[in-house]
C-alpha cells in the first residue's frame, strides 16, 4: 500500500527553485480540513475547544490558521507563551499545561490570563506565592498503575504506563487541591490528564474521557467546586504505515458524546465544556520533510545519504519511529531495492530507513519524509554544527510561502561573544 504524499514532483520542484532542499513543507488545505472535521465531531458540545500543541510545531502562520479555524494554543513554556503573545493569541484562547514549571513561565501564564493547569500538588501553594490563584484553574490527573483499552482480557491492549510517569496528581491530591484552591479563590475548575501517546484507536478518548467524567462526578460531590472543562489533552494518533488504519474523528466524538451523556449529564453536569489539546493529530500528516538524495553509498548494505538529517526530524533516531518515504516522480515505480536512508550525522543511528525497499533512488532524486508535520521541525538540534531548515506553507491556491527561512551559520555563532579573542594575533 502506497502513502500519497501532497505535493508532485512538479510542485516540490516549484519550491525547491525558490527554497533549497532540505525543508519543512505544510499543507494549509489538509491543515484546514482536518481541524474543521475535529471541530464538527465534537460540535455536540457547547463549549468544546481544541488547544493545539504549540510544541508539535511551533511556527506563528500554522498557529495563525488553525486560530482561523477556531482553535486556541497548549503552551508549556514560556518561549510558547510568548510566541502565543506575538500572535495576538491571549486570555482563556491559551491553555498553560507544563511541568516543574519555574515561576517566570507561571507568572507569565498568568499576566496572559492563560487557563493555567497544575501539574503537581505542590503546585497550590507555589502559584499562590508566585502570582496568586486565577479565578479558572486546571489540575492535571495521573490514575497511576497501567491504562488499558478494552473489556475481556483476550481483547485487552495496554496503552501505556501512568503509574511510570512524572506528570500530573493523584486522586486524594486532586481533591485537597480544588479544596485548597476554592479557599484561596478559584470560582471554576478543569480537569486535564495525558494517559497515552500516539493511540491508533478510536477507543482512546472515550475510555480517557469515561475515567475523567467519573472523577469529576466525584470531585464535584466531595467538594463542591464548579467544573467548567474537562481537558482531554493530546494523544489521538495518526497512521505512520501505510497498513494502519487511521482513527475515525467523527467515531471518536461520537464515543466521547455517549460518555457524557451516560455520566456527566445524569449527574446535572451537562454544562461541562470538552477541550483537547492535540498536537500530532492536527499537523503530523500534514506535514512533510523534503530533501535531497545528495549520495549512494555500498558496502555491505546499500545506503543512500540525503542533505537533511535526525537534526531535522529526529524521530526515526530516537524512537525508532517509522516514516514513509516516497521518491517524488518514482510514485509508480517497482520497490525493488532495499536501501538504509540516512542523514550525515556522525551517529550511527542517523538513518530515517532501515532496510526499506523503495524504487531505484539516484543522486538528485526528491525524497519526500511524510507525517514529519508534528514533533518534527520542532524537535530539532545543532548537533554537528547542523542548521535547522526552513518551514514552507503549500498554500490552499497552490502557491507557496516562505513561513521560516532556514537557519544560517549566523544563527548558529549568534550566542557567543568572540570579542575577548584577539583572532588578528593568530594571522
Ligand atoms: C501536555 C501535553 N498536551 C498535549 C500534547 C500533544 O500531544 P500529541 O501531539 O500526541 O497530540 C503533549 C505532547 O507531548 C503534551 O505534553
Amino acid at each position: 500500500m502506497e502513502k500519497k504524499p501532497f505535493l508532485t514532483l512538479e510542485q516540490a520542484q516549484n519550491i525547491i527553485r525558490d527554497i533549497p532542499t532540505p525543508f519543512h513543507v505544510y499543507d494549509e488545505k489538509g491543515i484546514r480540513e482536518n481541524a474543521r472535521a475535529l471541530n464538527a465531531a465534537f460540535s455536540w458540545n457547547k463549549g468544546y475547544k481544541e488547544y493545539f500543541a504549540v510544541k508539535a510545531t511551533p511556527n506563528p502562520y500554522l498557529m495563525k490558521i488553525l486560530q482561523e479555524e477556531g482553535c486556541g494554543m497548549d503552551c508549556s513554556s514560556y518561549t510558547e507563551l510568548m510566541l502565543c503573545e506575538a500572535c495576538g493569541i491571549t486570555g482563556t484562547d491559551i491553555m498553560f499545561s507544563s511541568n516543574v514549571t519555574p515561576a517566570e513561565d507561571m507568572q507569565k501564564a498568568y499576566d496572559l490570563g492563560a487557563n493555567i493547569n497544575l501539574d503537581d500538588y505542590t503546585h497550590v501553594a507555589f502559584i499562590k506565592q508566585v502570582c496568586g490563584v486565577p479565578k479558572t484553574i486546571c489540575c492535571r490527573y495521573n490514575p497511576g498503575g497501567v491504562f488499558k483499552l478494552g473489556e475481556s482480557e483476550d481483547k485487552v491492549q495496554v496503552m501505556d504506563n501512568p503509574g511510570e510517569s512524572k506528570y500530573g496528581m493523584t486522586e486524594e491530591q486532586m481533591e485537597k487541591a480544588f479544596v485548597e484552591l476554592k479557599a484561596a479563590g478559584a470560582e471554576e475548575f478543569g480537569i486535564h490528564a495525558f494517559l497515552a501517546s500516539n493511540t491508533v484507536s478510536n477507543e482512546y478518548y472515550p475510555e480517557l474521557a469515561s475515567i475523567l467524567f467519573k472523577l469529576a462526578v466525584r470531585l464535584r460531590d466531595k467538594t463542591g467546586v464548579h467544573i467548567k472543562f474537562i481537558n482531554l489533552s493530546g494523544g489521538v494518533g495518526v497512521p505512520y504505515k501505510p497498513e494502519d488504519t487511521p482513527n475515525d474523528i467523527a467515531v471518536i466524538g461520537e464515543g466521547v458524546r455517549k460518555k457524557f451523556e451516560e455520566i456527566l449529564v445524569p449527574a446535572g453536569m451537562d454544562d461541562v465544556a470538552i477541550y483537547t489539546e492535540l498536537g500530532r493529530y492536527m499537523l503530523a500528516p500534514f506535514g512533510a520533510l523534503v530533501a535531497t538524495a545528495i549520495h549512494e553509498k555500498h558496502i555491505y548494505k546499500d545506503y543512500i545519504g540525503l542533505d537533511a538529517c535526525a537534526a531535522n526530524l529526529m524521530r526515526p533516531a530516537m524512537y525508532g519511529s517509522y516514516h514513509h518515504i516516497t521518491v517524488l516522480g518514482k510514485e509508480d515505480a517497482p520497490c525493488d531495492h532495499l536501501y538504509d536512508v540516512t542523514g550525515g550525522l556522525c551517529e550511527n543511528n542517523d538513518k530515517f530507513a532501515i532496510d526499506r525497499m523503495l524504487p531505484k533512488i539516484d543522486r538528485g532524486d526528491i525524497i519526500y519524509i511524510h507525517d514529519a508535520g508534528a514533533h518534527g521541525f520542532s524537535m530539532g538540534y545543532n548537533y554537528n554544527g547542523k542548521l535547522r531548515s526552513a518551514e514552507v506553507l503549500f498554500c490552499e491556491d497552490g502557491s507557496h510561502k516562505l513561513i521560516r527561512r532556514a537557519e544560517t551559520p549566523k544563527d548558529y555563532f549568534a550566542t557567543f561573544d568572540f570579542s575577548e579573542f584577539d583572532l588578528d594575533k593568530n594571522e
